[in-house]
């Protein structure tokens, strides 16, 4: 048993000037590089709406005034959040935005960074109250597959129904009993398929899940305040819960960070928020 693990992972996981050539791409088995993507091949998939936004819409609300108006929101109303909302969060996070044809097909890039382009984050959401959309466990299926099993843009964005049924209690619980989770509209949980990142960076790669999920998360909450929703990251919650919930290992797979989201149960300009909401110089 290891003493102090917090402090023994940071001292292990630090790069040094002696060791790094092991650790970067010097010696890399390309033949054992792992998917980038997973799949649940037999599973219903629901497409999800264009994100884009069209001419007839409100433009929707600029970065400075997002960044100004984030803040943990843990207090959810009835109304349900909208597909076209969750289209929305979702490829701002996690989607594609940029794609580029290679000797071996397609490459895509997505909306948040990710170390070594490996994206070892997949993403599910659980669904409590989404119109359109039955409650249950999804996966978001970032891209299609093609016959050989390479990634194509047909089929990208859309949800895979993993586990249908009413799982407010269940995530609640999963999350020390943080009630936000059942009254959101939506929970979305990051998980890290940990040997993507391992391939290349060993157990550096450890880091880098995390900071990873940081990033997509942070998206995700400027992404709610620009179509008015309100979302609370959760790293408070039993790791094995929420593993067993999105039927994953812990060991190849597991749970890294959450986002709860929904429509906020108040207005958003109340006198406690525009406190916090100054403009930069305001
Ligand atoms: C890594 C991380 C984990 C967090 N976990 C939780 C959580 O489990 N439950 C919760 O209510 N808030 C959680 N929060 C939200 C913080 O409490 C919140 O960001 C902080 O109080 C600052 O408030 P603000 O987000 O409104 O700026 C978490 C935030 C971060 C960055």
């Amino acid at each position: 048993m290891i003493e102090h693990p917090g402090k023994t992972f940071q001292q292990e996981t630090s790069y040094h000037r002696d060791s790094i050539q092991d650790l970067e791409e010097h010696g890399l088995d390309w033949r054992s590089k792992p998917p980038l993507y997973k799949f649940y091949s037999h599973a219903p998939v629901v497409s999800l709406p264009n994100p884009a936004h069209t001419p007839d819409e409100d433009p929707p609300l600029d970065l400075f005034t997002c960044v100004a108006r984030r803040r943990s929101v843990r207090s959810f109303g009835a109304t349900p959040i909208s597909m076209l909302e969750l289209s929305r969060l979702l490829w701002a996070s996690v989607g594609i935005t940029a794609s580029f044809i290679t000797p071996h097909g397609q490459d895509f890039y997505r909306a948040s960074p990710t170390a070594g382009a490996l994206y070892p984050v997949e993403t599910y959401v659980v669904v409590n109250k989404v119109e359109d959309l039955e409650p249950g466990l999804y996966h978001y299926r970032v891209a299609g597959i093609d016959i050989l099993e390479r990634p194509i843009a047909e089929g990208s964005h859309s949800l895979e129904l993993v586990r249908a049924g009413d799982l407010r209690s269940e995530i609640s619980a999963a999350a020390l009993d943080q009630a936000m989770c059942g009254r959101a509209g939506a929970v979305i949980l990051y998980t890290a398929v940990f040997a993507r990142s391992v391939w290349k960076y060993r157990e550096r790669a450890y880091r880098y899940f995390y900071l990873d999920a940081g990033h997509i998360a942070a998206q995700l909450s400027l992404a709610a305040v620009a179509q008015g929703l309100g979302s609370c990251p959760i790293a408070a919650f039993y790791d094995d819960e929420v593993n067993a919930l999105l039927g994953v290992d812990g060991e190849t797979e597991g749970i890294v960070y959450m986002t709860a989201v929904g429509k906020p149960s108040r207005p958003f300009t109340s006198k406690a928020d525009v406190r916090h909401t100054a403009r930069p110089k305001e």
